[in-house]
């Protein structure tokens, strides 16, 4: 599909399947080597990184890794509201371990910086991120990403995991808004 349209809006294909999953393979293969033998706790922030973490777990084949869940909510329909809503909360302990955060995308960097707040005041060791999309144009926290799959415009877009109203997270690629 080159274009779809969910709900009132109509979105044109940006990144391909094949795409995603060759940068998948890429932060992958970065973060096996660092990551091997630190029993890394894997924090994936729901909903809209479910697919991204799926992936990229199954390419890591970590042995002494975990994944665990977090659902946060901070987006209104094509805007961020700025404040991040906690819907689903973690049980692990914290204290002491290697944490990565899964993100789908870093847009204001808010998200992040509030679970990264959460994860060392609960006593992480090792706090990094691991986002598939980055939108540097948009970021307005001091904060560094560990690992990044690709750098895009700050255009609103839906796909593998993103959503538009809750629609458009389970396509395979990903759609960028066309602007009327
Ligand atoms: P941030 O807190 O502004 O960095 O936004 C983070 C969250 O907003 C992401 O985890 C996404 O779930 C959502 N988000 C940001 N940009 C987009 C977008 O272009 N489309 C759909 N959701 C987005
Ligand atoms: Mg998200």
């Amino acid at each position: 599909m080159k274009r779809v349209k969910l709900w009132d809006k109509e979105f044109e294909i940006s990144l391909s399947n094949a795409d995603i999953q060759l940068a998948i393979k890429q932060m992958a293969n970065e973060m096996k080597s660092d990551l091997e033998g630190k029993e890394t706790l894997f924090i994936c922030i729901l909903n809209g990184a479910f697919m991204f973490a799926a992936e990229l777990m199954k390419e890591l084949e970590l042995t002494d890794a975990e994944i665990s869940f977090l659902k946060l909510a901070s987006y209104s329909g094509i805007n961020s509201t700025g404040e991040v809503k906690e819907l689903i909360g973690l049980n692990e302990v914290i204290a002491g371990r290697t944490v990565v955060i899964l993100e789908d995308i870093v847009d204001s960097g808010h998200t992040v910086q509030n679970v990264i707040k959460q994860l060392i005041g609960k006593g992480a060791k090792e706090v990094k991120i691991a986002a598939l999309l980055f939108k540097p144009d948009a970021l307005q926290v001091d904060i560094k990403l560990d690992y990044t799959g690709i750098s895009i415009p700050n255009d609103f877009i839906v796909g593998f995991g993103l959503d538009y109203d809750r629609r458009g997270r389970n396509l395979k690629d990903i759609y960028t808004l066309i602007k009327e």
